[in-house]
């Protein structure tokens, strides 16, 4: 396994629309393996291929404290979506920042796994959060988009400032866990 480069925002490679993928084969296979020990070296719970420069519609995440569920979803799709709920987010793509978003809190999600099987699942809380938000870098959309333009505007310039200063995650005032 290999570590990958994470872009930060605003890198424009982040607002790419993710192609779906036609084959899961070892590549895919690989890129997923890839992209777990990438987010929890990070650490995240979350991650889409986006995220590592990689214009696939694959997505891993694990909500657990133990780091030891492990979700694969390819070419994920919400089918149900239902309620609203306020959460905090943040992303690895925007590290040290955290805003409460607005979001459904149930859905229905209908993808592949690693194996290419087709599966549905439920989910609900931090996990229905999270896989809104990764499906929305698939997408090319990040969750400071829900933001006003002044609020986006103001962490632009500071994650550019932040990367023209070396991008060191030292240097983030807030922790960068729990990020996707
Ligand atoms: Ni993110």
């Amino acid at each position: 396994m290999s570590l990958l480069d994470i872009l930060y925002y605003p890198d424009p490679q982040l607002r790419t629309s993710a192609s779906e993928v036609r084959d899961v084969d070892g590549n895919v296979a690989k890129l997923v393996d890839d992209m777990f020990a990438t987010m929890y070296e990070a650490p995240g719970i979350g991650l889409a291929a986006t995220q590592v420069n990689v214009h696939q519609q694959v997505v891993v995440i694990d909500v657990s404290e133990e780091n030891d569920t492990p979700l694969t979803f390819i070419n994920p799709k919400i089918i149900v979506a239902e309620g609203m709920a306020e959460m905090q987010e943040g992303c690895l793509s925007i590290p040290g920042v955290y805003e409460t978003i607005k979001r459904p809190s149930e859905v229905r999600i209908a993808a592949l796994d690693r194996e290419g099987n087709p599966f549905e699942m439920d989910a609900d809380g931090l996990l229905a959060v999270c896989i809104q938000h990764e499906i929305d870098h698939l997408q090319g959309k990040l969750f400071v988009d829900y933001l006003s333009t002044l609020k986006r505007n103001r962490i632009r310039k500071k994650l550019e400032k932040w990367v023209r200063d070396g991008a060191d995650l030292d240097d983030i005032p807030e922790p960068v866990s729990r990020s996707r």
